[in-house]
Protein backbone atom coordinates (compact mmCIF):
# COMPACT_ATOMS: atom_id res chain seq x y z
CA UNK A 1 0.00 0.00 0.00
CA UNK A 2 1.39 3.49 -1.04
CA UNK A 3 1.07 6.75 0.86
CA UNK A 4 0.87 10.04 -1.12
CA UNK A 5 -0.05 13.13 1.24
CA UNK A 6 -2.55 15.83 0.91
CA UNK A 7 -1.10 19.18 1.69
CA UNK A 8 -3.97 21.33 1.65
CA UNK A 9 -4.07 21.70 5.23
CA UNK A 10 -0.50 23.37 5.07
CA UNK A 11 -1.73 26.40 2.96
CA UNK A 12 -4.72 26.46 5.18
CA UNK A 13 -2.38 28.17 7.26
CA UNK A 14 -0.69 30.29 5.16
CA UNK A 15 -3.62 31.47 4.01
CA UNK A 16 -5.72 32.51 8.00
CA UNK A 17 -2.45 35.35 7.82
CA UNK A 18 -2.69 35.86 3.72
CA UNK A 19 1.41 35.25 3.73
CA UNK A 20 3.73 32.84 2.40
CA UNK A 21 4.48 31.13 5.01
CA UNK A 22 4.21 27.81 5.79
CA UNK A 23 4.87 26.71 2.34
CA UNK A 24 2.81 23.68 0.99
CA UNK A 25 5.62 23.32 -1.93
CA UNK A 26 8.34 23.06 0.88
CA UNK A 27 6.09 20.52 2.51
CA UNK A 28 6.16 18.80 -0.02
CA UNK A 29 9.75 18.36 -0.60
CA UNK A 30 10.18 17.27 3.12
CA UNK A 31 7.55 14.35 2.49
CA UNK A 32 9.26 13.32 -0.62
CA UNK A 33 12.63 13.10 1.30
CA UNK A 34 10.64 10.93 4.10
CA UNK A 35 9.84 8.42 1.65
CA UNK A 36 6.28 9.81 0.16
CA UNK A 37 4.66 8.01 -2.75
CA UNK A 38 2.83 11.35 -4.37
CA UNK A 39 1.34 14.50 -3.31
CA UNK A 40 -2.46 15.14 -3.44
CA UNK A 41 -3.84 19.25 -3.82
CA UNK A 42 -7.30 20.11 -3.97
CA UNK A 43 -7.87 23.09 -6.07
CA UNK A 44 -11.14 24.09 -5.05
CA UNK A 45 -13.06 27.23 -6.59
CA UNK A 46 -13.05 29.09 -3.98
CA UNK A 47 -9.41 28.86 -3.87
CA UNK A 48 -9.49 28.48 0.11
CA UNK A 49 -6.12 26.63 0.33
CA UNK A 50 -4.02 25.68 -2.85
CA UNK A 51 -4.11 28.15 -5.66
CA UNK A 52 -2.82 27.62 -8.72
CA UNK A 53 0.72 29.19 -8.62
CA UNK A 54 1.05 26.32 -5.90
CA UNK A 55 -0.07 23.47 -8.27
CA UNK A 56 2.11 25.17 -11.03
CA UNK A 57 4.92 25.17 -8.81
CA UNK A 58 4.54 21.45 -7.25
CA UNK A 59 4.03 20.73 -11.30
CA UNK A 60 7.25 21.78 -11.99
CA UNK A 61 9.21 20.57 -8.49
CA UNK A 62 8.10 17.64 -6.91
CA UNK A 63 9.80 14.18 -8.31
CA UNK A 64 7.16 11.63 -6.96
CA UNK A 65 3.50 11.84 -8.53
CA UNK A 66 1.21 14.84 -8.43
CA UNK A 67 -2.22 13.56 -7.78
CA UNK A 68 -4.65 16.89 -8.26
CA UNK A 69 -8.18 16.75 -6.63
CA UNK A 70 -10.87 18.75 -8.59
CA UNK A 71 -14.54 19.07 -9.60
CA UNK A 72 -15.75 18.34 -12.64
CA UNK A 73 -16.25 22.46 -13.88
CA UNK A 74 -14.57 23.65 -17.07
CA UNK A 75 -12.36 26.06 -15.35
CA UNK A 76 -10.63 23.42 -13.10
CA UNK A 77 -10.56 21.45 -16.14
CA UNK A 78 -8.61 23.54 -18.22
CA UNK A 79 -6.05 24.01 -15.66
CA UNK A 80 -5.68 20.39 -15.02
CA UNK A 81 -4.85 19.92 -18.75
CA UNK A 82 -2.32 22.79 -18.52
CA UNK A 83 -0.58 21.66 -16.05
CA UNK A 84 -0.80 17.50 -16.58
CA UNK A 85 -0.61 16.21 -12.96
CA UNK A 86 -0.18 12.25 -13.30
CA UNK A 87 -3.72 11.49 -12.03
CA UNK A 88 -6.88 13.55 -11.42
CA UNK A 89 -8.75 12.95 -9.06
CA UNK A 90 -12.59 13.95 -9.53
CA UNK A 91 -14.91 14.84 -6.13
CA UNK A 92 -17.99 16.76 -5.54
CA UNK A 93 -17.80 20.25 -4.05
CA UNK A 94 -19.60 22.27 -2.34
CA UNK A 95 -18.87 26.15 -1.50
CA UNK A 96 -20.23 25.67 2.45
CA UNK A 97 -18.56 22.27 3.41
CA UNK A 98 -15.38 22.10 5.66
CA UNK A 99 -14.06 19.34 3.35
CA UNK A 100 -15.05 17.22 1.11
CA UNK A 101 -18.58 15.45 2.33
CA UNK A 102 -18.83 12.00 0.47
CA UNK A 103 -18.14 10.46 -2.94
CA UNK A 104 -19.44 11.63 -6.63
CA UNK A 105 -22.67 10.22 -7.92
CA UNK A 106 -21.34 8.89 -10.70
CA UNK A 107 -24.43 7.43 -12.15
CA UNK A 108 -26.78 10.84 -11.46
CA UNK A 109 -23.57 13.30 -13.25
CA UNK A 110 -22.42 10.27 -16.16
CA UNK A 111 -22.28 12.44 -18.84
CA UNK A 112 -20.41 15.66 -17.56
CA UNK A 113 -17.94 13.21 -15.48
CA UNK A 114 -17.46 10.75 -19.42
CA UNK A 115 -16.71 13.97 -20.86
CA UNK A 116 -13.95 14.98 -18.16
CA UNK A 117 -12.27 11.87 -18.21
CA UNK A 118 -11.97 11.65 -22.02
CA UNK A 119 -11.00 15.15 -22.37
CA UNK A 120 -8.24 13.94 -19.52
CA UNK A 121 -7.29 11.54 -21.83
CA UNK A 122 -6.31 13.44 -24.63
CA UNK A 123 -3.43 14.83 -22.63
CA UNK A 124 -2.52 11.58 -20.98
CA UNK A 125 -3.79 12.37 -17.68
CA UNK A 126 -4.93 9.24 -15.73
CA UNK A 127 -8.44 9.79 -13.62
CA UNK A 128 -9.57 8.70 -10.36
CA UNK A 129 -13.53 9.03 -9.10
CA UNK A 130 -13.47 9.63 -5.43
CA UNK A 131 -16.62 7.22 -4.91
CA UNK A 132 -18.66 5.03 -1.94
CA UNK A 133 -18.01 1.73 -1.51
CA UNK A 134 -20.66 0.92 -3.40
CA UNK A 135 -20.97 -1.41 -6.24
CA UNK A 136 -23.28 0.44 -8.72
CA UNK A 137 -21.07 3.69 -8.67
CA UNK A 138 -17.82 1.32 -9.36
CA UNK A 139 -19.73 -0.51 -12.32
CA UNK A 140 -20.16 2.84 -13.49
CA UNK A 141 -16.62 4.37 -13.07
CA UNK A 142 -15.31 1.92 -15.03
CA UNK A 143 -18.02 1.70 -18.03
CA UNK A 144 -16.85 5.21 -18.48
CA UNK A 145 -13.18 4.08 -18.64
CA UNK A 146 -12.11 5.55 -15.61
CA UNK A 147 -8.18 4.49 -14.48
CA UNK A 148 -8.83 4.41 -10.89
CA UNK A 149 -11.79 4.67 -7.88
CA UNK A 150 -10.77 6.28 -4.92
CA UNK A 151 -12.89 4.51 -2.18
CA UNK A 152 -14.08 7.39 0.61
CA UNK A 153 -13.34 5.84 4.01
CA UNK A 154 -15.62 8.92 5.94
CA UNK A 155 -18.18 6.77 7.52
CA UNK A 156 -15.32 3.75 8.40
CA UNK A 157 -12.92 6.68 9.84
CA UNK A 158 -16.14 8.22 11.82
CA UNK A 159 -17.95 4.84 13.39
CA UNK A 160 -18.66 5.02 16.75
CA UNK A 161 -18.39 1.49 17.56
CA UNK A 162 -16.37 -2.05 16.48
CA UNK A 163 -19.64 -2.99 14.89
CA UNK A 164 -20.30 -0.06 12.74
CA UNK A 165 -16.38 -0.05 11.90
CA UNK A 166 -16.34 -3.66 10.93
CA UNK A 167 -19.44 -3.60 8.79
CA UNK A 168 -18.21 -0.63 6.67
CA UNK A 169 -14.57 -2.33 6.59
CA UNK A 170 -16.62 -5.06 4.78
CA UNK A 171 -18.35 -2.94 2.49
CA UNK A 172 -15.17 -1.37 1.68
CA UNK A 173 -13.81 -4.90 1.22
CA UNK A 174 -16.29 -6.20 -1.02
CA UNK A 175 -15.82 -2.69 -3.26
CA UNK A 176 -12.09 -3.38 -3.58
CA UNK A 177 -12.60 -6.54 -4.62
CA UNK A 178 -15.31 -5.82 -7.19
CA UNK A 179 -12.98 -2.63 -8.44
CA UNK A 180 -9.97 -5.33 -8.72
CA UNK A 181 -11.74 -7.60 -10.54
CA UNK A 182 -12.68 -4.57 -13.37
CA UNK A 183 -9.39 -3.58 -13.72
CA UNK A 184 -9.67 -0.61 -11.80
CA UNK A 185 -6.62 1.02 -10.11
CA UNK A 186 -7.97 1.47 -6.13
CA UNK A 187 -6.94 4.03 -3.67
CA UNK A 188 -8.93 5.08 -0.63
CA UNK A 189 -8.94 8.49 1.85
CA UNK A 190 -10.54 10.14 4.12
CA UNK A 191 -9.78 10.70 7.67
CA UNK A 192 -7.75 7.72 7.57
CA UNK A 193 -5.18 8.37 11.18
CA UNK A 194 -2.49 6.77 13.33
CA UNK A 195 -5.38 4.97 15.24
CA UNK A 196 -7.42 3.11 12.35
CA UNK A 197 -4.96 2.93 9.74
CA UNK A 198 -3.86 -0.21 11.46
CA UNK A 199 -6.92 -1.90 10.83
CA UNK A 200 -7.88 -0.37 7.18
CA UNK A 201 -3.94 -1.85 6.00
CA UNK A 202 -5.49 -5.75 6.40
CA UNK A 203 -7.33 -4.61 3.30
CA UNK A 204 -5.71 -6.21 0.61
CA UNK A 205 -5.43 -4.54 -3.25
CA UNK A 206 -5.47 -1.27 -2.46
CA UNK A 207 -2.79 0.62 -4.02
CA UNK A 208 -2.90 3.49 -2.38
CA UNK A 209 -4.06 5.72 0.82
CA UNK A 210 -4.14 9.79 0.36
CA UNK A 211 -4.01 11.35 3.85
CA UNK A 212 -3.99 14.87 5.04
CA UNK A 213 -5.39 16.00 8.05
CA UNK A 214 -4.20 13.17 10.48
CA UNK A 215 -0.35 13.98 9.14
CA UNK A 216 -0.60 17.33 8.72
CA UNK A 217 -1.82 17.59 12.88
CA UNK A 218 1.08 15.52 14.04
CA UNK A 219 3.65 17.02 11.68
CA UNK A 220 2.94 20.23 14.21
CA UNK A 221 4.54 18.97 17.03
CA UNK A 222 7.11 16.09 15.88
CA UNK A 223 7.81 17.99 11.88
CA UNK A 224 6.34 16.45 8.71
CA UNK A 225 9.32 13.95 7.93
CA UNK A 226 8.55 12.33 11.42
CA UNK A 227 5.47 12.45 11.03
CA UNK A 228 5.12 10.78 7.28
CA UNK A 229 7.58 7.46 8.81
CA UNK A 230 5.30 6.85 11.05
CA UNK A 231 2.27 6.63 8.70
CA UNK A 232 4.70 4.66 6.54
CA UNK A 233 5.53 2.02 10.06
CA UNK A 234 2.39 2.19 10.85
CA UNK A 235 0.91 1.05 7.13
CA UNK A 236 3.98 -1.46 6.78
CA UNK A 237 3.69 -3.49 9.79
CA UNK A 238 0.80 -2.59 12.26
N1 LIG B 1 -9.13 11.92 -0.49
C1 LIG B 1 -9.97 12.90 -0.90
C2 LIG B 1 -10.65 12.75 -2.21
C3 LIG B 1 -10.17 14.06 -0.12
O1 LIG B 1 -11.00 15.02 -0.55
C4 LIG B 1 -9.48 14.18 1.11
C5 LIG B 1 -9.69 15.39 1.95
O2 LIG B 1 -9.08 16.49 1.39
C6 LIG B 1 -8.60 13.13 1.48
C7 LIG B 1 -8.47 12.01 0.67
C8 LIG B 1 -7.81 13.20 2.73
O3 LIG B 1 -8.64 13.23 3.85
P1 LIG B 1 -8.03 13.56 5.27
O4 LIG B 1 -7.57 14.98 5.24
O5 LIG B 1 -9.18 13.34 6.17
O6 LIG B 1 -6.88 12.61 5.48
Amino acid sequence: MRLSLNVDHIATIRNARGETQPDPVTAALLAEQAGVDGIVVHLREDRRHINERDVRLLRELITTKLNLEMAATEEILKIACDVGPELVTIVPEKRQELTTEGGLNVIDNVSLIRDTISELHKYDIEVSLFIEPDIRQIDVAAEIESDFVEIHTGIFANAISEEEQFDELDRIRTSVKHAKKLGLGINAGHGLNYQNIKVFREIQDVDEVSIGHAIIARSVFVGIKQAVKEMYDLIKFG
